[in-house]
């Protein structure tokens, strides 16, 4: 996110090409860097294709995807990621990237860390299985095709669409009608000891197992903490989804950093709980 104005020479990405194709293990997907994620998902969804549907609704262009390792639902964007191309801009060469080479991540990528603004994704290939299973273990997912009446085993790839185009839409403000960058911070993970310590003192705390750790809803504890629906001048905190800053007021950006500062400091002194920010910053 841009912290002020920035000043350098800003580039957007406007590559367009888009091919899907059918191989033996599925469907291939090369896309330019420039390209619509959600049209893509839903260019592959229409065309009865599973595989991307727990990611629709997803703002921005595929290029900007790996990058963070786009996540929704239960699947990442590393679950169908094969490899891509990106121009070192030093030397304006093209490179090939494994997924491997990506070193993905929860919401991370090294592109965001060791080779943070090295390179420009030109194209990004993907490979969708032939033996599709419907991912829809995440509690929201499975309420809403409890209430629509839908096979819960069997929903098709345009069903699980519909639901998680519906979650998002209901919760999560629209980047051209509110500014927004998503979830603010990623959701911190804990030790065992912590987690139990605050399940003792909070027993309405949501929190998922990672491993040995537990990984904790930031937005739950936002919320508890009394963020939610907090306006400070031009910025606030959205009142259906309290891990997602906004600034309707078209605010400086160092308005929103220092927001996110408050309330990460809160949430440290309540919960004992480190909150880390998913955007990175410019200038
Ligand atoms: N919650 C509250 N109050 C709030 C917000 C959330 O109590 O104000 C509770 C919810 O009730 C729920 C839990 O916290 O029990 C988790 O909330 P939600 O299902 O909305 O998901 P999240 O963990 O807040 C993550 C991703 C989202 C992604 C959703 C669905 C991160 C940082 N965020 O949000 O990704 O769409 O799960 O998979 O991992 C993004 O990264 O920009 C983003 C929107």
């Amino acid at each position: 996110m841009l912290t002020d104005d920035f000043p350098g020479l800003v580039i957007q990405v406007d590559l367009r090409g888009l091919l899907i194709e059918p191989n033996s293990q599925g469907h291939t997907i090369e896309a330019a860097a420039g390209e619509n994620w959600h049209q893509l998902v839903m260019a592959t969804v229409n065309s009865g294709i599973g595989g991307l549907e727990n990611l629709a609704l997803i703002p921005g262009k595929i290029g900007a995807a790996p990058i963070q390792n786009i996540g929704a639902y239960g699947i990442e964007l590393c679950d169908r990621f094969t490899s891509l191309q990106a121009m070192e801009v030093a030397t304006g060469e093209l490179h090939d990237f494994t997924k491997d080479d990506c070193g993905f991540a929860y919401r991370d990528s090294v592109f965001k860390g060791r080779l943070r603004d090295q390179y420009i994704i030109t194209q990004v290939n993907l490979q969708l299985p032939q033996d599709w299973q419907p991912r829809v273990d995440y509690p929201a997912l499975r309420q809403y095709i409890s209430q629509h009446n839908w096979d819960a085993n069997h929903p098709t790839p345009t069903q699980i669409a519909q639901a998680v185009t519906d979650i998002r839409s209901n919760k999560l403000p629209l980047p051209t009608e509110i500014p927004n960058a998503g979830s603010f911070f990623k959701n911190p993970v804990v030790d065992t000891d912590l987690y139990q310590s605050l399940k003792a003192e909070h027993p309405d705390l949501v929190a998922f197992a990672a491993g040995e750790d537990w990984k904790l809803a930031a937005g739950w504890l936002i919320d508890r903490a009394g963020w939610r629906g907090l306006r400070r001048s031009a910025v606030g905190v959205h009142e259906r989804q309290a891990l997602v800053l906004i600034n309707p007021g078209r605010g400086a950006g160092r308005e929103l950093v220092q927001l996110a500062q408050d309330i990460a400091a809160d949430i440290h002194s309540k919960f004992g709980v480190s909150l880390e920010p998913e955007p990175r910053f410019y200038p």
